[in-house]
């Protein structure tokens, strides 16, 4: 059972952030936004504070956790970065692309699960880079949700499943993406998770086709996320549905309008940032979702692979 027996305090906005840094350089745990969802931060340097991670979010220690800094160059200094990296890096940071790259070891274990890779990133959101530069050292940040349900994509997420286990939150209000970032690693560029900019973006810049691994993986996946059940709502959900069956309420997409549509227009970037909160909202009326058809073309990608994990089975 994991405690919630301290009081979360709210902070908002850029004003927060002096406050905000200060509990992050004390140790303690804070929420913040980012471009993609809603990140629960810690001083990566700090083992002790990056333990409350996994206990806050009831992660399992063999699970990863991504470490975001405020540049690139910091990006360099505690990770060996191949060439690919280097060049996906300048191109897309900060930005919605997480890279797994060999740790130089200088950031305690407990952050890498062990393994001897980082996951790196360099995020958009102007109050993310701000409370980056105002603590002055990385943060380790898995997205916001005690561990295998739905990503926060506003600040009252947050509180509906860590309220009492960490410091505070810093409200952005609601993110832009939406859905994770895309996550690339190994000896040869991989996709280890669609995420928030396209493959065919990556691609373009590379000149060249990123391997793929399994999405779905075993008990210790190369990217641990990637576990069969995640994202999941309490509800059973049905995906490629025409119309609702029986009790199912629909999540509609383009020419199929549903109690709640993810984009009326079929826009996959609207979509993705619409389907988390839509997945809430949807899950409280305690009736199955069945949801449209999602094109497998773009961020189609990212949202089928949750769409995928949240309705399987467990
Ligand atoms: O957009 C995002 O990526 C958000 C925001 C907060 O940045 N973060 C996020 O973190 O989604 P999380 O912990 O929910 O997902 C991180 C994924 C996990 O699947 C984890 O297993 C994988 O990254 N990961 C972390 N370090 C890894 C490593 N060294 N090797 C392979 N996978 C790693
Ligand atoms: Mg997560």
């Amino acid at each position: 059972m994991i405690k919630a027996d301290q009081t979360t305090e709210r902070l908002t906005g850029f004003a927060g952030v002096p406050a905000a840094s200060a509990l992050l350089r004390a140790g303690e745990l804070v929420a913040f936004p980012t471009e993609t969802v809603y990140g629960l931060g810690a001083d990566a340097t700090n083992p002790d504070a990056v333990v409350k991670v996994y206990d806050a979010k009831g992660r399992p220690r063999f699970n990863p956790l991504i470490v975001h800094l405020s540049s690139v160059d910091a990006a360099l200094e505690i990770a060996a970065f191949p060439e690919w990296a280097l060049q996906l890096a300048v191109a897309f940071w900060p930005g919605a692309l997480t890279l797994v790259v060999p740790s130089r070891g200088i950031l305690p274990e407990i952050v890498s699960a062990g393994r001897p890779s980082l996951a790196l990133r360099v995020p958009s959101h102007p109050l993310a880079l701000a409370l980056l530069r105002a603590s002055e050292r990385p943060l380790a940040a898995p997205s916001a949700n005690p561990s295998g349900r739905v990503s926060p994509t506003t600040a009252c997420h947050v509180l509906d499943g860590l309220d009492g286990r960490i410091a505070a939150v810093l409200d952005g209000g609601p993110t832009e993406v939406g859905i994770e970032s895309t996550i690339v690693g190994g000896e040869v560029p991989t996709l280890l998770r669609p995420g928030g900019i396209a493959v065919s973006e990556i691609e373009k810049v590379m000149g060249a086709s990123l391997a793929r691994s399994g999405l779905i993986t075993k008990t210790v996946p190369s990217a641990p996320g990637q576990l069969a059940s995640h994202y999941a709502p309490r509800v059973e959900v049905r995906l490629n549905a025409e119309e609702a069956r029986g009790n199912e309420i629909l999540l509609g997409f383009g020419d199929i309008a549903g109690d709640r549509t993810l984009s009326a227009t079929g826009d996959l970037r609207e979509a993705a940032t619409h389907l988390f909160a839509a997945l809430r909202e949807l899950d409280t009326l305690g009736r199955p979702i069945a949801v449209a058809p999602i094109p497998e073309t773009g961020l189609g990608l990212a949202i089928n692979d949750r769409l995928t994990r949240a309705a399987a089975p467990r």
